[in-house]
C-alpha cells in the first residue's frame, strides 16, 4: 500500500492553479484537496462551489473538498454538481449528521467526518456505517503553514483501532502540518490518505515534493 498524497489548493498560487495542480498530479497525488471556510466556523474565508467547478476542468482526480463551515448541509447539492467526489464536514458544525452523510451519498460522493484536535472520537462512533471516511485534523483548522500537532498521532491510532474493531474500510485522513519530516509518523500511526498544502505547493516543484512525501512513508521509523 502507497500513502495516498491529497494536496490542498488553499496554499497553491491561484493565479497559475492549472499548472500547479497538474504537475502535483504528475508527481503522483491521487485526490486534490478543496478546504472551504466560512469566517464562522473556522476564522478564515476561502472558497466555495466556483473553484470547484474550475478544478473539474483541470482534473480527473477526485476533489476531495473538506468544509470548515456551519451547517454544510446546505452545499450538499451545489458541491455535487460543481464536481466534488468527497464531501467532508465536521459534525462540530451541524446536527443530524447520519441525514447529511446519507444525503452526501446519495448524490454519489463518499461522505466523510472531520475532528477538531480536541473534538473526540466518540463524534464518529456512531455514525461508521455511514460514512467513508474520517478525517483526524492535526492542526486546529483555519490555516495553512501549521505545525503538526504531536496528539493527532495517537488519535489516528484509536481511529484505526475502531475502524478495524468494526471492520470499516474508510479512508484515514490526516490533514495540517503534514511535510517530509512528519508523514512518516502519521503514516505509522495508520493514517492512508495525506492532505499537505504548504509541503507541495510552498516550494518550487510540487511534482517532487509529492514524491518526496510518498518516499517518506516507504521508509520504516
Ligand atoms: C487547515 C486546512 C488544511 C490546510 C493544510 O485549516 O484544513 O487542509 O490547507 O495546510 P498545511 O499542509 O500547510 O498544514
Ligand atoms: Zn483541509
Amino acid at each position: 500500500m502507497t500513502a495516498r498524497i491529497a494536496p490542498s489548493v488553499l496554499s497553491a498560487d491561484l493565479g497559475r492553479l492549472r499548472e500547479q495542480v497538474e504537475r502535483a498530479v504528475e508527481g503522483g497525488a491521487e485526490w486534490i484537496h478543496v478546504d472551504v471556510m466560512d469566517g464562522h466556523f473556522v476564522p478564515n474565508l476561502s472558497f466555495g462551489a466556483p473553484i470547484i467547478r474550475a478544478l473539474r476542468r483541470i482534473t480527473d482526480r477526485p476533489l476531495d473538498v473538506h468544509l470548515m463551515v456551519e451547517h454544510p448541509e446546505s452545499y450538499i447539492a451545489d458541491y455535487a454538481d460543481a464536481g466534488a467526489n468527497v464531501f467532508t464536514f465536521h459534525p462540530e458544525a451541524t446536527v443530524h449528521v447520519q441525514r447529511h452523510l446519507a444525503a452526501a451519498r446519495e448524490r454519489g460522493m463518499l461522505a466523510g467526518l472531520a475532528l477538531n484536535p480536541a473534538s473526540p472520537l466518540a463524534l464518529v462512533e456512531e455514525a461508521l456505517d455511514d460514512l467513508d471516511l474520517v478525517l483526524i485534523m492535526s492542526v486546529n483548522p483555519g490555516y495553512g503553514g501549521q505545525s503538526y500537532l504531536p496528539q493527532a498521532s495517537d488519535k489516528l491510532r484509536r481511529t484505526r483501532a475502531l475502524l478495524d474493531r468494526a471492520g470499516s474500510r474508510a479512508v484515514l485522513e490526516v490533514d495540517g502540518g503534514i511535510t517530509p519530516e512528519t508523514i512518516a509518523e502519521a503514516w505509522n500511526a495508520g493514517a492512508d490518505t495525506f492532505v499537505a498544502g504548504t509541503a507541495v505547493f510552498g516550494g518550487a516543484d510540487p511534482a517532487e515534493a509529492v514524491r518526496e512525501l510518498q518516499r517518506r512513508c516507504a521508509v520504516p521509523v
